[in-house]
């Protein structure tokens, strides 16, 4: 910890504007006007601007072209805030979409995706549903949110398909010239599962997936019990409509909830951390993109601080590599790696309340660093939450949930670093703010690498 805190001072101090001269304005009054002007256009062009068109074209006029163009093309490929939505950015996974097109291809089953935050859900569905179009696939993608209702969602999917695909409707009929679709056929208002499973039992003529993703943010219980009641109501009737959920979550359960009468209609597919060589092929897509190339070091350093998440993968490539072209260089070494992390983690820093930066730099926090970073590791599979028998089983053998426990207790007060829900028979905690985690998580990848 304190090694992290004394890069953070290194690399956070702020440039002191060059002082201005004492000693009061000589000039004539007269010139002021002018000299005005002047400051105004120098201010002007000293300040940064856009070195590309909206358009993407780059202005020739700001920067060098070659470079302007390397860090577009560099954003493209290995820009860490979107998911992927066409293959030839997607990079490995080839097991996970050879399953998901196995279990709804040869399986004909219902598929639950899940794992970690930025793991790769959404990019492997999107890639899946790319692949699935060409077999002539109807595939449509919905996102959850935390007030999603189930007859708003499925409403919104029924509009997408077209009546033409109909058991009822012949092609030559008004409905099809007339280009209406499914959502037609529902009831007005409120509607549920059973509705919701006649009206997609009678798809004919191809095949549809209804891809929910985020399914982790639906608050309402009620929800996920119709969801269920639906994939057995499809299953049952052999309809030719599959579900795809996605969502945050160490296990099956956790995501759908307890569901014993459709686990026979359902694969869970968990989505593991990236291996080596998946870690090389992203950085290899920034690479042919920007004409740069990383050393073999600086990619196992960027795998080791990523600990198997693309997410990070791309985040610290795409920092390295800039870093690499703002000095003018085309190889990629540990050194601009380690640039990019330090600035990755000073940033992460800069997003916490000031009360949880004093709280991370202080006495307390580096007693217990060892407790915190395996907290941070325990809440990794379930968006946060850890109980204290996770955190002893990230910690050596021999350390007792029921000691861990008394620390955390006592490290989630009302202003400290964690919060906790009483369930039942255990208490379960999680960081107060998400962005401690995972400062904690790659400082202490750094600290590992420094050593
Ligand atoms: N196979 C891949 N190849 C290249 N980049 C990937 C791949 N999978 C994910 N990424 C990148 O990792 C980041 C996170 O991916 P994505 O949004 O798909 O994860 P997620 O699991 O859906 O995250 P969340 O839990 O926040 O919804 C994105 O920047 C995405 O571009
Ligand atoms: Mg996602």
């Amino acid at each position: 910890m304190a090694t992290l805190f004394k890069r953070w001072r290194g690399v956070s101090s702020v440039p002191v504007p060059p002082t201005v001269a004492a000693g009061g304005d000589q000039r004539p009054a007269f010139l002021d006007t002018l000299w005005l002007d002047e400051d105004a256009a120098v201010r002007e062009s000293d300040l940064p601007r856009f070195s590309a068109m909206a358009s993407d074209d780059v202005d020739t006029a700001t920067e060098e072209p070659a470079l302007a163009r390397a860090r577009l093309a560099l954003r493209d490929a290995l820009g860490a805030s979107q998911p992927v939505i066409s293959r030839d950015r997607f990079a490995g996974r080839h097991d996970a979409l050879a399953q998901l097109i196995a279990a709804i291809e040869q399986q004909r089953l219902h598929v639950v995706i899940y794992g970690e935050r930025g793991i790769g859900k959404t990019s492997l569905v999107h890639v899946f549903a790319e692949t699935a179009r060409e077999a002539r696939y109807l595939v449509l993608y919905g996102s959850c949110g935390t007030d999603g209702r189930f007859d708003e969602i499925f409403r919104a999917f029924a509009a997408k398909i077209p009546m033409l695909y109909h058991r009822s409707v012949l092609p030559t009929t008004a409905v099809v010239e007339q280009a209406l679709h499914f959502d037609t056929m529902l009831p007005e208002g409120h509607f549920g599962p059973r509705e919701a499973s006649d009206l997609l039992s009678d798809v004919v003529g191809t095949r549809v997936i209804l891809i929910l993703d985020e399914y982790d943010r639906i608050a309402d219980t009620n929800f996920r019990r119709d969801v269920a009641e639906l994939i057995k109501n499809l299953s049952d009737r052999a309809a030719r409509v599959q579900l795809i959920l996605t969502g945050v979550a160490s296990n099956l359960d956790e995501l759908i909830g307890f569901a014993p009468s459709i686990r026979r209609n359902i694969v869970g597919l968990p989505m593991r951390p990236l291996k080596t060589e998946e870690i090389g092929e992203i950085l290899h897509l920034g690479e042919s993109a920007a004409g740069l190339s990383f050393t073999g070091d600086a990619i196992a350093t960027v795998g080791s601080l990523a600990g198997g998440s693309p997410y990070l993968v791309r985040l610290l490539g795409h920092r390295a590599a800039m870093a690499a072209l703002d000095q003018r260089r085309t190889v990629i070494d540990v050194a601009q790696v380690k640039n990019a992390v330090e600035r990755v983690l000073t940033d992460w820093n800069a997003t916490l309340p000031r009360r949880v930066q004093a709280l991370l730099a202080g006495n307390e926090a580096r007693e217990h660093w060892s407790l915190l970073v395996a907290a941070a590791e325990a809440g990794t599979y379930s968006d946060g939450w850890f109980v204290a028998a996770d955190v002893a089983a990230e910690l050596p053998a021999g350390t007792s949930p029921a000691s861990i426990e008394v620390e955390l207790q006592r490290l989630a007060g009302p202003h400290s670093l964690l919060e906790v829900e009483r369930r039942s028979d255990e208490a379960r905690f999680r960081y107060r703010f998400p962005g401690v985690a995972s400062l904690l998580l790659m400082s202490a990848a750094l600290a590992r690498i420094d050593r």
